[in-house]
């Protein structure tokens, strides 16, 4: 599957969603509640990650992309980024044959620039490994920004242009092959946990006509029923994409 727009053409969507996006949020919070640190609960959320990565491969999702780090995430106090990170690296090592076996292909996508080599190589690594597998591909954003992913594409055609000699076409087809989810379709459902109805700098291009869905369950307590809960939501939303209504 390849980019399509959205606003250039329909597509095609059926009861179960091709791309699901989520905002894992509400980590924080449910430590907290339980008079635990709250690093106590980004631990606990990894629980959450791999019922839904499971639960969605099961459904026939073939893209679920989670954001894991947001480019503003940088502004949490020192410790809880390095355990963030150290976090995503350990979970790397552990879950990379389970998704494997799963048939998932493991993409990070966002300005890994800013992470340590051994992190990168991690990356990579899970990448390769994965890079054949056709079932789902699973997306982690990390360090990513809607407003990033906009700019590194418009980056990209300045330089065309420049290499070029002439300027590049931008239009939605040609900018949107820049952009760093070129290779899955938009979202079609957006989930976000932990009760705030914001979409928080994630994919600021690609929802413009994505479904929303928003639950006040805190994400460590996202389960299989939470997952059913948002595709049936979804599947009772009528898709009109600008159209007249049916
Ligand atoms: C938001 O909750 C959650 C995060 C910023 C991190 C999400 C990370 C994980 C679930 C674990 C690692 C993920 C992968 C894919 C390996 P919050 O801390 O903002 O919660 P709060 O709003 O209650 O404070």
């Amino acid at each position: 599957m390849s980019y399509t727009s959205s606003t250039v053409c329909v597509p095609e969507v059926g009861a179960v969603p091709r791309h699901i996006a989520i905002i894992m949020d509400g980590n924080g919070r449910w430590a907290t509640q339980r008079k635990l640190p709250r690093v106590a609960g980004h631990t606990k959320g990894v629980e959450a990650v791999r019922t839904t990565v499971e639960g969605c491969a099961r459904r026939g999702v073939g893209y679920l992309t989670l954001f894991a780090f947001s480019s503003e995430n940088w502004r949490r106090p020192r410790d809880e980024v390095s355990f963030l990170m150290r976090l995503f690296a350990s979970t790397l090592e552990r879950e990379t044959t389970r998704l494997e076996k799963n048939g998932i292909r493991l993409r990070v996508v966002g300005d890994l620039s800013m992470f340590d080599a051994s992190l990168r190589t991690l990356i990579q690594r899970a990448e390769a490994k994965t890079a054949h597998n056709l079932r789902m591909t699973l997306t982690v954003a990390a360090n990513y920004g809607g407003r990033w992913d906009i700019l590194q594409a418009a980056r990209q055609l300045v330089e065309q242009t420049a290499a070029d000699g002439r300027p590049a076409l931008v239009d939605e087809a040609s900018f949107a092959q820049h952009l760093a989810f070129a290779y899955a379709p938009e979202p079609d459902l957006f989930i976000r946990t932990g009760g705030e109805r914001r979409i928080s700098n994630f994919l600021l291009w690609h929802l413009a006509y994505t479904e929303l869905y928003f639950t006040d369950t805190f994400w460590p307590d996202f389960d299989d029923a939470a997952l059913e809960a948002a595709l049936a939501s979804y599947r009772a939303r009528e898709r009109r994409f600008g159209r007249a209504t049916a």
